[in-house]
C-alpha cells in the first residue's frame, strides 16, 4: 500500500538529515538560524536538478545561451535596478514580546509568538546583504558592496556582450544558475526560505511589440511541463496571478507557480517560482542614452547603451523581458515531498521509498554482493561498479544484509539495485531489482550497461511550440 506525498515538511527534514541529503548548518556551534548544508546525496540531487534545467533550456532549445556572472557586482547596478531604494520588507515589532516580523505575513493582526495585537508602526528594511570590498576603514562608504539578491541583474548587464558575441537576434534568452542572498526577516521552514539560496533564472528578450502576456502564459506552460518531468504532481501546483498592488516595481504582469508545501495547513501554498513580464525596465535603466520626460539622462553613470538594432524594421529599441525565476532549493523540496512514499511489507513493516525521477536520483545503481566474505563475489561486484561508473553514478555497498541494503537504497531513491550472487560466478549474470515495483530481472553482465541506460534515459520535453 502506498501513501503518496509527504504529509508535511518535517517528514522530509528528518529523512534528509538521517540519510545525508541536508544537515542543519554549523550544528557544532548550535546552528545558524536558517542555514542548511547539503550532504553527499543532497549535493547530487541539487546538481541533477540544475543539470536538468540547464539541459532543457540551454542545450535542447536553440534560442537560449548560458552565463555565469559575478555574485558581487558594481554597487551602481543595485542603485539603478531599484534594489537600493525598494528591495525592502515592511517590518513591525510586537511591543509585548519584542518579536520582529514581516508586516505582510501577519494576517490576523495577532503576534505569531505571543498572540498579542500591540504593534509598532511598520518601517522599511532593505534585505540586500552588505559586505565591504578591499582593505578599507570600517566606516569607508565607498567600500560598500552587496551580495546579489537575484541572479537576473548579472544577465541584464551582459545583454549586449552575449548578443554581439553570440550574434543573436530577438527573441532569445540568457540563463544563469547560482547563489543569491537576502537578509530575510523571518527565514524558516527548512530550505524554503533561507538567507543564502540558489536561483535558476532566465531572461527572455523580445521585441516591445511582442505579445508579452501570451509569452508569460507560454513560459508558465513550459515550466509546468518541466516540473512534471521532475516528478512534481500537477495537483500540487497552483497558478497565482499576482494582483497589481503586489507586483514588483519592474513588472507589468507576474504569475507565480505555487506548490503545496504545507498539505497539513488550511493555507497550503507557497511560491515555487515566478514568471514576470519585466518590460524594458532593466535594460533601459542601465543604459546611458535613456532620457526622462525632461530630456535628462536617467542614468548618468552608465557607459553603455543596452538597446538593440532590429535589422528588418531598421529600428533601435530596448527589448522587453519575460523572466521565469525559479529556486533550486524550493524545487528540491517539492521534488522530495512528491517523491516520498511509504510501503507496508508482507511482514507489516513500513518502508520509505523515495520515488525520485531517475534523472534526479543521486545514485542510479547500487551494486550489492550477496556474500561479502566471498572474495570472488566481492571482486565481481566491485568490477561491475567500476565498469558502470563512467556511464552513470554507481556505488558498491556491503555494509549489511541484502534486505537492509535494499531498504536503504529505496529510502534514498536509487532506481536500481544490482545483486551479485553465487550463481553470477557461473552464468555471468546479475539480478536487477526495480525500486518501485521490487521486481527482479536476471541480466547478463555484458548487457547490463545498455539495459540500465535504456531504463534511465533522461527525460526530454516533448517537441516545443515556437515562442510567440
Ligand atoms: N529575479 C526575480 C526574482 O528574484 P523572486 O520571486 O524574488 O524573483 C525567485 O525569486 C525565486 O527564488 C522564488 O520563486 C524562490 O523559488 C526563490 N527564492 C527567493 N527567495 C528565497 C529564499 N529566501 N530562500 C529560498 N528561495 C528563495
Amino acid at each position: 500500500m502506498y501513501f503518496v506525498a509527504a504529509p508535511n515538511i518535517d517528514t522530509i527534514v528528518s529523512l534528509a538529515k538521517r540519510r545525508g541529503f541536508v544537515f542543519p548548518s554549523s550544528e557544532v556551534y548550535g546552528g545558524l538560524g536558517s542555514a542548511w548544508d547539503y550532504g553527499p546525496l543532497g549535493v547530487e540531487l541539487c546538481n541533477n536538478v540544475k543539470q536538468s534545467w540547464w539541459r532543457w533550456l540551454v542545450y535542447e532549445r536553440d534560442d537560449i545561451e548560458g552565463i555565469d556572472s559575478s555574485i558581487i557586482l558594481n554597487r551602481l547596478v543595485w542603485k539603478y535596478s531599484g534594489h537600493e531604494a525598494t528591495f525592502n520588507d515592511s517590518l513591525i515589532d510586537c511591543r509585548k514580546c519584542k518579536g520582529r516580523f514581516r508586516a505582510d505575513k501577519i494576517t490576523d493582526n495577532k503576534c505569531p509568538s505571543c498572540g498579542a495585537s500591540d504593534w509598532t508602526e511598520a518601517r522599511p528594511f532593505n534585505t540586500m546583504l552588505q559586505t565591504k570590498l578591499g582593505a578599507v576603514a570600517d566606516d569607508d562608504p565607498t567600500a560598500l558592496a552587496y551580495l546579489r539578491p537575484e541572479t537576473a541583474q548579472g544577465i541584464f548587464i551582459n545583454f549586449l556582450n552575449v548578443q554581439t558575441a553570440m550574434r543573436r537576434k530577438l527573441p532569445f534568452g540568457i540563463a544563469q544558475v547560482g547563489k543569491s542572498f537576502r537578509n530575510e526577516v523571518t527565514p524558516g521552514n527548512f530550505i524554503l526560505r533561507t538567507r543564502e539560496f540558489e536561483q535558476m533564472e532566465m531572461e527572455y528578450f523580445v521585441s516591445p511589440s511582442a505579445e508579452h502576456s501570451k509569452l508569460v502564459d507560454y513560459w508558465v506552460e513550459q515550466y509546468l511541463e518541466w516540473f512534471g518531468s521532475l516528478g512534481i504532481i500537477r495537483d500540487n501546483l497552483y497558478l497565482y496571478e499576482v494582483p497589481g498592488d503586489e507586483l514588483a516595481h519592474y513588472s507589468k504582469r507576474t504569475v507565480d507557480i505555487m506548490y503545496r508545501y504545507f498539505p497539513e495547513r488550511e493555507k497550503p501554498w507557497e511560491e515555487l517560482m515566478g514568471i514576470a513580464w519585466r518590460t524594458d525596465f532593466d535594460l533601459s535603466t542601465h543604459s546611458k542614452n535613456r532620457l526622462d520626460a525632461e530630456g535628462k539622462r536617467v542614468n548618468p553613470d552608465s557607459t553603455e547603451d543596452l538597446s538593440y538594432f532590429d535589422e528588418p524594421t531598421k529600428q533601435r529599441f530596448y527589448p522587453h523581458v519575460i523572466e521565469p525565476a525559479a529556486g533550486v532549493n524550493r524545487t528540491v523540496l517539492a521534488v522530495m515531498m512528491d517523491a516520498y512514499s511509504e510501503r507496508t511489507t508482507d511482514k507489516g513493516e513500513t518502508r520509505v521509498i523515495l520515488k525520485l525521477s531517475p534523472q534526479l536520483a543521486p545514485i542510479k545503481a547500487a551494486i550489492l554482493p550477496l556474500a561479502k566474505n566471498k572474495p570472488e563475489i566481492v571482486g565481481m561486484a566491485k568490477a561491475i561498479k567500476r565498469s558502470l561508473q563512467p556511464l552513470l553514478r554507481a556505488v558498491y555497498d556491503d555494509t549489511g544484509g541484502i534486505g537492509k541494503l535494499y531498504a536503504r537504497q529505496d529510502e534514498i531513491g536509487t532506481p536500481f539495485c544490482i545483486t551479485v550472487d553465487h550463481q553470477s560466478l557461473e552464468d555471468e549474470a546479475v539480478t536487477v531489482r526495480d525500486r518501485d515495483t521490487w521486481e527482479q530481472e536476471r541480466i547478463k553482465v555484458t548487457d547490463l550497461a545498455e539495459h540500465l541506460q535504456k531504463r534511465l534515459k533522461p527525460y526530454t520535453t516533448p517537441s516545443l511550440p515556437e515562442p510567440i
